[in-house]
């Protein structure tokens, strides 16, 4: 392929389509408007407006124009960009053109909205498309597990369930990398993957009136919440889910080190080494997350509130959080 036209204002304004992701766009209709650059004049103009018909013969040129480096598309379309790529992830492993950062971008959108559909029907298939979407993720990571920081970069305060579990699972496979120093198996970081995503799966059997409450939660609304770890048992068993990281998250990350969590009350020695980083991260997760009745925390502060609590939480785990967030930060 040939490289992109070395002129630093046509990067700044556009970015270039590759033929491998021409290929991924419905063929009549590009989801983005498609600009060609002339190399004759150094210029590039519009060749094709987003959401018309192309012809045949136009996709044979515009094909050609991707084959010889010469098609982009306005950096301002790139949210439309990621949204598409988000839904084809393995196009992330065979390109070079991303940035970390907008591959980072691009993997949080994507297990968003895979999360989001998966919350509100947890079928085979949607586990399925998860499952695909956490082998991508885990090759990547494990091709250089130094990445993970660009991803725990794109955390966010939105209050949801389903971006709260893939905050929490960005940041539990931070920790989990850095304890093991990268030296991981890719099936491990898959089923970790999974098992973060979906720790709180049986929270969509708690009324939604109770899960928002934050303070004075009354005895049969503790319970409430309390039970959403016997649902996320039922609805795991429902799909077949038997993986053992998978389940131990699920189950274990509201026990706390002391003893004082639930709902075995387990003690440091009874808690899995996933169940002990998934509560971690899903503590801090939390606490980063915007909530109705109060605002977030800022990351720092809240790495530090786990750290000072080396009773509830394992304290390796809460001395490597303060470092994922150095790092974080800087990404
Ligand atoms: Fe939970
Ligand atoms: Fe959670």
């Amino acid at each position: 392929m040939a490289q992109t036209p070395d002129n630093a204002s046509l990067n700044e304004t556009y970015l270039q389509i590759s033929p491998n992701i021409l290929a991924s766009f419905p063929k009549f209709r590009p989801p983005v408007d498609l600009y060609v650059y002339d190399p004759a004049l150094g210029r590039t103009g519009c060749f094709h407006k987003a959401g018309e018909r192309l012809s045949t013969e136009g996709q044979a040129e515009v094909a050609r124009f991707a084959e010889g480096g010469l098609l982009f598309l306005l950096r301002d379309d790139y949210r439309i960009y990621a949204e598409h790529l988000s839904k084809r992830l393995g196009l992330l492993l065979v390109e070079e053109g991303f940035t970390p950062q907008e591959v980072a971008e691009i993997f949080f959108l994507a297990f968003r909205d895979r999360m989001e559909d998966f919350l509100a029907q947890p079928r085979e298939e949607s586990f399925e498309a998860l499952r695909k979407d956490a082998s991508v993720l885990a090759e990547y990571l494990w091709i250089d597990p130094a990445r993970v920081a660009f991803l725990t970069h794109t955390m966010d305060r939105e209050y949801s369930l389903a971006v709260h579990s893939v905050n929490t699972m960005l940041v539990g496979l931070a920790l989990y990398l850095r304890l093991t120093g990268g030296k991981v198996e890719k099936d491990v970081l898959v089923s970790l993957i999974l098992g973060l995503l979906l720790h709180d799966v049986g929270m969509t059997m708690v009324p939604k009136f109770i899960r928002d409450k934050e303070q004075y939660l009354v005895r049969r609304d503790r319970e409430s919440i309390e039970r959403h770890i016997e649902a996320g048992r039922n609805m795991l068993r429902r799909l077949k889910v038997a993986d053992p990281v998978i389940l131990e998250c699920m189950e274990q990350h509201h026990e706390r080190t002391d003893g004082s969590g639930y709902p075995d009350r387990r003690f440091v020695k009874g808690i899995s080494e996933a169940g002990k980083i998934c509560a971690v991260a899903d503590s801090f997760s939390a606490m980063i997350g915007d909530r109705p009745h109060r605002s977030a925390l800022d990351a720092a502060r809240a790495a530090e509130t786990l750290a000072g609590d080396s009773r509830k939480y394992d304290p390796k785990l809460t001395a490597l959080l303060a470092v994922v967030m150095r790092e974080s930060a800087t990404a």
